[in-house]
């Protein structure tokens, strides 16, 4: 334990030294402060969040760091130890975000090229204190918004963090790429007993609203409150805010739909319910869901609305569905 406190704290300056750097350099830096600048982002939101520059500079960190070949730099992800044993910074040329885990330890750094290039956001790679799948970015950051609003946002990227901040909605946090897994979940449940999702109104960003769906479900409880916000198809909460403005943004968090709707809805949708079979195999598709969930309220909820969907009475579906007894948390 105090090996691992240890670990992170080693990590952590190593990753602090190269975002003083990072930041300093964001002021000189024309080019990207205008594009963030285009991007209707201003001084003080980036400098809330952070955010920095690193240049194009092959060994930049070489400017704080003295022992550039320190294997720290390597394992932090900061630098790349290549096959032929020369060392270069992993970021250059890019915008940087860092992340911080809910203690405020800076844990790695996201990073978007300015203009057109591959891979658009370049991320930290899995580290001893670094794993995309469990963090959040901007979670540190929204703490105190969070527990005022009574909320958090969940969106996909991290410019709809800072956008959203930028505009007035500062309990907004970042799934960093993956898919929202189960520890997301728990940790959005510890910040607030109100979750609303708001991913990319494309289809990439409807099939991860499904999979936060699914996430969700082992965790449900009869008190909280996990909501879906579907943008119009070409809109990101970025682009959605920046176009509607705050009050739009707000409604559009005021009408998000239910995760008892959005499952049900998209189980109606996925099958011919006109027809016998389309019934039937929707329940077959209900049932790892169901089961999925603790015994509760609402779990009994939806599986009434089930049953009137599926033209079953409460008592055959519940035949059907075999649900276990498990108390929700
Ligand atoms: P998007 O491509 O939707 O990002 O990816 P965005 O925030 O809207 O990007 P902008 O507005 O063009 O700047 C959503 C998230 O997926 C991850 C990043 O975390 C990003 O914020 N991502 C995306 C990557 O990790 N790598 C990529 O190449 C692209
Ligand atoms: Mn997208
Ligand atoms: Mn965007
Ligand atoms: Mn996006
Ligand atoms: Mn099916």
């Amino acid at each position: 334990r105090a090996k691992r406190e240890a670990e992170i704290s080693r990590h952590s300056q190593a990753l602090e030294t190269a975002n003083t750097l990072y930041r300093q350099q964001l002021r000189t830096a024309t080019a990207a402060v205008s594009y963030l600048k285009g991007r209707g982002l201003s001084g003080e939101v980036a400098a809330r969040f952070g955010m920095g520059w690193a240049s194009g500079d092959r060994q930049g960190l070489s400017q704080v760091f003295p022992t550039y070949d320190d294997p720290l730099l390597v394992e932090a992800g900061l630098v790349i130890l290549s096959e032929d044993g020369r060392r270069y910074d992993r970021f250059r040329e890019r915008i940087m975000f860092p992340i911080r885990n809910g203690r405020g330890h800076l844990i790695g750094f996201g990073g978007r090229i300015v203009g057109k290039g591959e891979p658009k956001y370049l991320n930290s790679p899995e580290t001893p204190i670094f794993s995309k799948g469990t963090e959040l970015y901007g979670l540190w950051e929204a703490k105190q918004a969070i527990r005022s609003a009574g909320q958090v946002v969940v969106v996909e990227g991290y410019m709809d963090v800072v956008a959203l901040a930028q505009m007035g909605v500062e309990h907004a946090v970042a799934t960093l790429g993956t898919a929202t897994t189960p520890v997301h979940i728990q940790k959005l449940l510890r910040a607030s007993d109100n979750v609303v999702f708001a991913f990319d109104g494309d289809k990439a960003g409807r099939k991860a609203a499904w999979r936060a769906l699914e996430a969700c479900l082992p965790l449900l409880r009869d008190d909280v409150s996990l909501r879906f916000l579907f943008l119009p198809d070409d809109h990101d909460p970025d682009s959605f805010i920046r176009e509607f403005g705050l009050e739009g943004f707000r409604a559009a968090l005021r009408d998000a739909t239910a995760l008892s709707q959005f499952m049900l809805g998209e189980l109606a949708e996925r099958h011919r319910m006109d027809e016998a079979e389309g019934r039937a195999r929707c329940v077959h598709d209900a049932k790892p869901l169901l089961q999925a969930m603790p015994a509760g309220a609402i779990r009994l909820q939806i599986q009434r609305e089930l049953a009137t969907l599926t033209r079953l009475t409460p008592e055959e579906l519940g035949q059907l569905l075999q649900l276990q007894d498990v108390p929700s948390g």
